[in-house]
Order: structure tokens, then C-alpha cells, then sequence
């Protein structure tokens, strides 16, 4: 009896030794949300962050920059009796004032000023399309030592089928080069830090949740998934969970801004927040795409891109990708977006795995490039919301852009003193022309070809990388801004559908002199201001003619843009022309292309060519060391290993060894009450499997489960809470997967089923647990 006592208690010893041995990861993972959490409640609101009143109106005044903003302001508050409440977002030149609602109307004092939006509803970019089934090949790993999971299924890393059809980025990764150092920011519907792909990989200090104006940008809708998706696209971790993401070295900072409505001093400060950590911005949101929107950034968030790429990145310019849009089906064209078609962004648009145009992707002058996504039966395999869950069904160009933004995010790891512009450059540069049977394509400036449905073509990672590597800096930003034309010219009616139609033109010459003084060498981008009266808006098209007779449509047809309100100083964008020379004429043509009948006239256009100067870029070349992510100023030989969240990370790992250290000798001590614990712990097992049987027999009656964990609500069918019209149909339509039973379910080997079938996941996720069950 003695002896056996003995044993055991020498037994439970070891056991209870080997039992925290193992538990460190997960208390690793307990500890560092612990930490986020605590560093959270201590975090002040970041830069004036403006808690808005619904009891008053806000206004946005830019005061001119050569005096002093604050007397100024201070004038104006007297002036007109409202009050001055700070600064908007990171914008020096701007005050944001307000006044009662319903009180006096003061509209003379309003000049300069505009009324700040309070609830804005941007749309996100996600999935569109359906899937069929599909084999998953086990053998594709040309990178041979990534063993994580589902590896083998993002064929948009590595596709072994459609030889040729990825980003072609294994041979970036042999270098070492893996994103190290660059922190991407999600500007989406929150982001799941707490998953295992992700926990290392997050970025504490580029976050922030705008919506529900807090720290931590935990997704808290059941339909707040996107943000994760896109993350692990980006930074899944090369672990034993999922797949990896392209940079997989990189960080991925949370702005949780899309799942309310957002006011517009929310919106401006999201996008500049920070912007020393987040050097990339992932965008896959924008106004609506169905077709009949027009709709851009109002002056002072326009004024937030500038400020972006002025002071970001300690002067070297944030990067921001923006998805095309997914209204490709509706008719919609990216040039009716002024995020996509600012200058400041960069328009990422998709291709499907057989390098073809998938059917939703928006087409315009504006983008610059496109790279994979969904379409043809064949989604993008990806990190999702849950401890360790993945999800095959991530599509849209709301899965371009994060996997272009994580390209970017290796180009910056080499080169990071790339201004935002030499960033432009290395994707014009580096693109490759796919599907080159279409029509679209046509020769353009020193060599290259564009296509309005690819912009110069598919983003090759490897190319991408090799280009950054030996890329010389532009010189500085110029322009010429040609005089306002006031065409007052009627568009030719058509008598009859179908009938020839012709186009009104206005010609407009820029001359050698014009270029000399602007000291421009050659074109970037090319803007046009159009200001039109109309009866059906979407029965115009409008294309701009280069003097070497390139053409950029700017307007195509949209059947459902039935609007008689004309446009009014819409700013089209092309990027068609990089690397003309502008001198000579250049002609807008407008014309009526699609009904009969309908009329309208060119009252105004004005042209303005963006390039660059013959001037030296004088802004920094390095960023200064900052507390962020430290630039990788290493040669590509020699990369760091890859971003750790290091303060965090240290201290969760310090206090673990230390705890370790004092429960050895403790667990001695311990040890005969381990014996009574574990006798406790039969009898606790046994009572608890009882309960469970009586538990899941009551979860059968009502037929739902809804298990939260840390605040996270499951996932899957029902709720509705107004969200966007694209993502409802998602919603509708993985539910109506899951009903027909022909979702794209995975053959897995035995050994890779298992980490999806894990436990821990099951038990978290509850009724999200539909997705895992199909994937296996
Ligand atoms: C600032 O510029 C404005 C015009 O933009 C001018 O009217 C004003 O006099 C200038 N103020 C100073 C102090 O230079
Ligand atoms: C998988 O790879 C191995 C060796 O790398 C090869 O022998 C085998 O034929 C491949 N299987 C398939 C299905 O391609
Ligand atoms: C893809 O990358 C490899 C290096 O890994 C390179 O040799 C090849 O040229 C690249 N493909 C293209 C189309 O550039």
C-alpha cells in the first residue's frame, strides 16, 4: 500500500512536470492575449480620435497652411460661435468644428468648410462566385519544407496543376526573403489575433478598432471574418494550422473600421493611423459596386491619402492597395470609385487559376495590376476566424488586393526605402501580360502592354522582388495642369439602338515649353475632370487619346447607371500612359453608346499629367529607426529571421520560463496532493461526461449551438444585421453550399485532416464548425 503510494505520488510528479512542460504554447498564446488585453486598457484613444455627439453637427475647415492653424481657427470659432474640437485625424491644415443641431444656419461662414458625414457604410470586396468540387494534390510542394497543413492547397503560392499560374514565389522565399519587418495593415472588419496562424505574426501597435473604439480589433459580428481571411493571406505563420500566407514573415495590423458605419473623422484617422508602424494599407472595400455609384473620398480623406504619402513611413509614403471592385457582372467600372482611381492608391484587380478574367473583377484605366483569386470553380485557401480554422472559400478582388499587398510587403523587406511611387513604378514594371489573346491588350510606352481588364498584368512575386532590388528612385513628383475647358458641347444623340455612334471631341495641346517648366521627364498618372449633364448617365462613354494615340477609357456603358444627374467634376483616372512623353495634343471623345434618345452635353474638362521630375526625390531614403518594426537594411542574402511581436513576445516568454522554474521544485512538494487532485479528477471526468450526455441531448432539441469564446460569436447561417448586399449573398450563398452538400470539400490525407478536426477547435467554434466539417 505504502509503496504503491509512493509510485504514485512519484508518477503524478512526472506527469504534472510533463503536463506544464507542454502547456507552455498554450499558455504562450494565454499570455500574450493577456498582455494585448492589458496593454489595450492602458492604451490612450489614438491621435485625436473624435468622440462624435449625435446632438451636433461637425464640420471640417482647412485653414490656408501658411499661417498659424490654431489662431486662425480660434478666429473662426468666434466668428461663427461653433466649437473648435480638434484636430481632423492627422490633417494639420484642418479643424473640426460643431454646432447644435437645429441651431441658427450660419452657411455664409461655410465656404471651405465641409459638413462631416457621421455614418458612411462602406462595402466590402468579398467573395463572389461559387465553387465546384476539387482534388487538392498532395504532392505540390516545391517549397519543400513548409509542412503547414493546407500548404498544398493555395494553389494561388504554388499551383502544380496550371503550371505557371501563381505568384511565382518560391523562389523569393529561397532567399530568405519573407516579408521581415514590414507591418501590413488591414483597414477591414477586424482581424482574429487570437488564431494560432496569426497570434505571431499580429501586430499590437498598428492596431485599432474604430467601430467599436477600443484597442484590440477583435471581429465581434457574426460576419466579421473578412479582415482575418485577408490577414492570413498575408501572414498566416508557417505552423502546423492552415496554409501560410505570401509574406509569412511579415506582422498584419487590425483597423477595424467596416463593420458599422464609420464618420468621416473615423475614416480619415484610420487611414493615416499610425503610419510610421503600417507601411502597407490592405483596402478591399469601397463604395458600392452595383454599377450605378459614383462616389469618391470627399476633399479632406482625399486630404488623408496625401497626407499618407507625404509623412508615412517617415516621409517615404504609406502604400495604398485598394481592390478593383467586385461589380465586374453589374457593369461596373473601377474608374467610378475615386479610392480605386485616386493616384495615392494602388488598384489591384483578379484573375482566376487559369489566368483568365473572372467575371466579377471591375475593369478601368485606373489599375495598375492584378493578381489570383477566385473564379472558375476555384476559391483561395486561407486562415479564418477561430482558434485554428481555415476556409477554401476567400475570393473577390477582396482577395487581390491583401495577396498584392503581401507582395509588396517582400519588395519592402529588401528595399525598404522605396518611396510610394517607386513602389508604383516596380508594379508597372514587373507586371506580366497574361491572357494575351484578348483584345484589350495594346502596346503602350517603353515596351509594355495594358489591358483595362489586367492593367500591365499579373503580379509575379519573384519578379516583383527582383526588380525592388536594383530600383533607383524616381525623382520628385511633378505636374502639369492644363486649363479648364469649358466645351459646352452636346453629345451626339443616337436615333437608334445599335445605331453608329458619334463621339464629341475636345482637343487640348500641352506643349514642350508647359514640360520644361513643370521639368517633367514622363508621364505617371493622368487625370481628367469631367463635368457633364446627362439624362442617362450610364449611356456614356469617354476615352482620353494620348498624343501617340494611346486610348484610356475612362466612362464605359453601365446599363444600371439610369442617373440624369450628369457628372459633376468627376475625376477619372489612367495610368495607361506611364512613361509617355506628354507633349502633343490630347483629345477627349464623348459620345452616347448604348440607347437611343438620351442626351446630354461636355459642359467642362480638365487635364492633368502627374510624372516625374527631372529633379532628384529629395524625401528621406531610410526611415529613421522607429519603435515599429525595424527596417530590414539587410543585403537579400542575409534577411533577419521573421517579425516577432518582440516586447510582447519576450515578456509572455520570460514570465512562462519563470513560473516554469518555480513550479519544478514545487511540483515535489505538490506532489502527494496530486494524488488526492487526481482521485478527484476520475470522479470529476465521470460526473462531467454525464452532464455532457444530458448537454448535448438538449443541444439536439433546440438544434443550435451558440458557444462563444472570448467574446468572438460564431460564425454561419441566420443573422442578418444590415450588412453590405455582396456579403449577404455570400452568406446565402455558403449556407445554400452547405444544404445541397456540394461544397469544395477537400480529399485530405488522414494526417492533415486532423489538425482541422482538432478538438479545441470544434468545442470553440461551435456552429462554425460547418465550414471545418466540409473542408474535411
Ligand atoms: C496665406 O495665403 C493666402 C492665400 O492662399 C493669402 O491670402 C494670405 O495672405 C497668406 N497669409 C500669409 C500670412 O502669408
Ligand atoms: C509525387 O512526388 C513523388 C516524388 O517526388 C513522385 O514519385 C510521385 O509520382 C508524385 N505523385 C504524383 C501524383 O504526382
Ligand atoms: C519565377 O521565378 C523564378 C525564380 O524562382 C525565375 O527564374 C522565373 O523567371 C520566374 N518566372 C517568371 C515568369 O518571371
Amino acid at each position: 500500500m505504502r509503496i504503491g503510494v509512493l509510485e504514485l505520488v512519484a508518477l503524478s510528479a512526472l506527469l504534472f512536470a510533463s503536463a506544464v512542460h507542454t502547456a507552455v504554447p498554450l499558455d504562450r498564446r494565454s499570455s500574450l492575449l493577456r498582455s494585448w488585453r492589458e496593454q489595450a486598457a492602458l492604451e490612450p484613444h489614438p491621435v485625436p480620435l473624435l468622440q462624435t455627439d449625435p446632438l451636433y453637427d461637425y464640420t471640417a475647415i482647412k485653414f490656408p497652411s501658411n499661417g498659424s492653424v490654431d489662431s486662425l481657427a480660434a478666429q473662426y470659432a468666434e466668428r461663427t460661435g461653433w466649437e473648435n474640437v480638434g484636430r481632423l485625424g492627422q490633417l494639420d491644415a484642418y479643424r473640426v468644428f460643431r454646432q447644435r443641431k437645429g441651431g441658427r444656419l450660419v452657411r455664409r461662414h461655410l465656404e471651405g468648410g465641409v459638413r462631416l458625414s457621421q455614418g458612411k457604410r462602406l462595402v466590402k470586396r468579398g467573395l463572389v462566385g461559387g465553387f465546384g468540387n476539387r482534388q487538392a494534390s498532395s504532392n505540390d510542394t516545391a517549397w519543400r519544407d513548409i509542412t503547414d497543413p493546407l500548404y498544398s492547397t493555395q494553389w494561388h503560392l504554388v499551383n502544380t496543376k496550371e503550371i505557371g499560374h501563381d505568384i511565382n514565389v518560391t523562389g523569393v522565399w529561397h532567399q530568405g526573403i519573407t516579408g521581415a519587418g514590414v507591418t501590413v495593415a488591414l483597414i477591414d472588419d477586424g482581424l482574429d489575433y487570437s488564431s494560432e496562424d496569426l497570434l505571431d505574426n499580429f501586430d499590437f501597435k498598428g492596431s485599432y478598432d474604430f467601430n467599436d473604439k477600443t484597442k484590440l480589433p477583435t471581429p465581434r459580428l457574426v460576419e466579421d471574418y473578412h479582415g482575418t481571411r485577408c490577414a492570413g493571406q498575408i501572414a498566416a505563420s508557417r505552423n502546423d494550422v492552415c496554409g501560410v500566407g505570401v509574406a509569412y514573415g511579415a506582422r498584419v495590423a487590425g483597423i477595424r473600421m467596416l463593420s458599422k458605419e464609420v464618420s468621416d473623422q473615423d475614416e480619415v484617422t484610420a487611414l493615416n493611423y499610425e503610419m510610421d508602424t503600417n507601411w502597407i494599407y490592405s483596402c478591399s472595400w469601397g463604395p458600392s459596386d452595383d454599377g450605378a455609384t459614383v462616389q469618391g473620398p470627399d476633399q479632406h480623406i482625399e486630404d488623408a491619402f496625401v497626407n499618407g504619402v507625404e509623412k508615412g513611413r517617415s516621409g517615404l509614403g504609406s502604400i495604398f492597395v485598394f481592390a478593383t471592385g467586385n461589380g465586374g457582372a453589374a457593369g461596373d467600372n473601377c474608374n467610378f470609385d475615386g479610392y480605386t482611381n485616386s493616384i495615392y492608391t494602388i488598384s489591384i484587380g483578379a484573375i482566376d487559376h487559369l489566368d483568365k478574367h473572372p467575371y466579377y473583377s471591375e475593369q478601368c484605366s485606373a489599375q495598375l495590376a492584378v493578381t489570383y483569386s477566385n473564379g472558375a470553380q476555384r476559391g483561395v485557401v486561407t486562415t479564418d476566424l477561430g482558434l485554428r480554422s481555415c476556409t477554401d472559400k476567400h475570393g473577390g478582388t477582396s482577395a487581390a488586393a491583401p495577396l498584392g499587398a503581401g507582395i509588396f510587403a517582400l519588395a519592402l523587406s529588401v528595399r525598404p526605402d522605396l518611396t510610394w511611387r517607386d513602389v508604383q513604378h516596380v508594379a508597372v514594371r514587373a507586371a506580366l501580360p497574361v491572357d494575351t489573346g484578348d483584345s484589350d491588350w495594346t502596346d503602350v510606352a517603353e515596351g509594355r502592354r495594358y489591358n483595362h481588364k489586367y492593367g500591365f498584368g499579373k503580379m509575379d512575386a519573384w519578379r516583383i522582388v527582383e526588380t525592388a532590388k536594383t530600383m533607383k528612385h524616381v525623382g520628385k513628383q511633378t505636374s502639369i495642369a492644363c486649363p479648364r475647358d469649358e466645351a459646352h458641347t452636346e453629345i451626339p444623340v443616337l436615333s437608334r439602338q445599335g445605331a453608329p455612334s458619334e463621339s464629341a471631341s475636345r482637343k487640348i495641346e500641352i506643349t514642350a515649353a508647359q514640360v520644361a517648366v513643370a521639368k517633367m521627364r514622363r508621364i505617371e498618372h493622368v487625370t481628367v475632370v469631367v463635368d457633364m449633364s446627362h439624362d442617362y448617365r450610364g449611356n456614356v462613354e469617354i476615352w482620353l487619346e494620348s498624343p501617340h494615340g494611346i486610348r484610356s477609357q475612362l466612362a464605359t456603358v453601365r446599363q444600371h447607371d439610369s442617373s440624369n444627374q450628369g457628372l459633376a467634376d468627376w475625376r477619372f483616372m489612367s495610368v495607361k500612359h506611364w512613361g509617355e512623353d506628354p507633349v502633343g495634343v490630347w483629345t477627349l471623345h464623348v459620345r452616347n453608346a448604348y440607347l437611343p434618345k438620351h442626351r446630354g452635353t461636355l459642359k467642362a474638362w480638365q487635364l492633368t499629367v502627374f510624372g516625374e521630375s527631372t529633379d532628384p526625390d529629395t524625401r528621406p531614403t531610410l526611415p529613421p529607426p522607429s519603435s515599429g518594426p525595424g527596417p530590414n537594411t539587410g543585403g537579400e542574402h542575409n534577411p533577419p529571421p521573421p517579425a516577432k511581436p518582440v516586447e510582447v513576445d519576450d515578456q509572455g516568454t520570460n514570465s512562462m520560463q519563470k513560473v516554469y522554474s518555480l513550479m519544478v521544485p514545487l511540483v515535489l512538494v505538490l506532489g502527494s496532493g496530486i494524488v488526492s487532485a487526481l482521485a478527484m479528477l476520475v470522479y470529476m471526468r465521470r460526473r462531467e461526461r454525464k452532464l455532457a450526455d444530458m448537454r448535448w441531448t438538449a443541444l439536439d432539441a433546440i438544434g443550435n449551438s451558440t458557444i462563444e469564446e472570448e467574446g468572438f460569436r460564431p460564425r454561419g447561417g441566420g443573422a442578418s444585421t444590415g450588412r453590405p448586399e455582396d456579403d449577404e449573398d455570400t452568406e446565402v450563398f455558403e449556407i445554400a453550399q452547405t444544404a445541397s452538400g456540394s461544397s469544395g470539400a477537400y480529399k485530405l490525407p488522414a494526417n492533415e485532416a486532423v489538425s482541422l478536426t482538432d478538438d479545441e477547435d470544434d468545442r470553440t467554434k461551435g456552429a462554425d464548425s460547418t465550414e471545418t466539417e466540409r473542408l474535411v
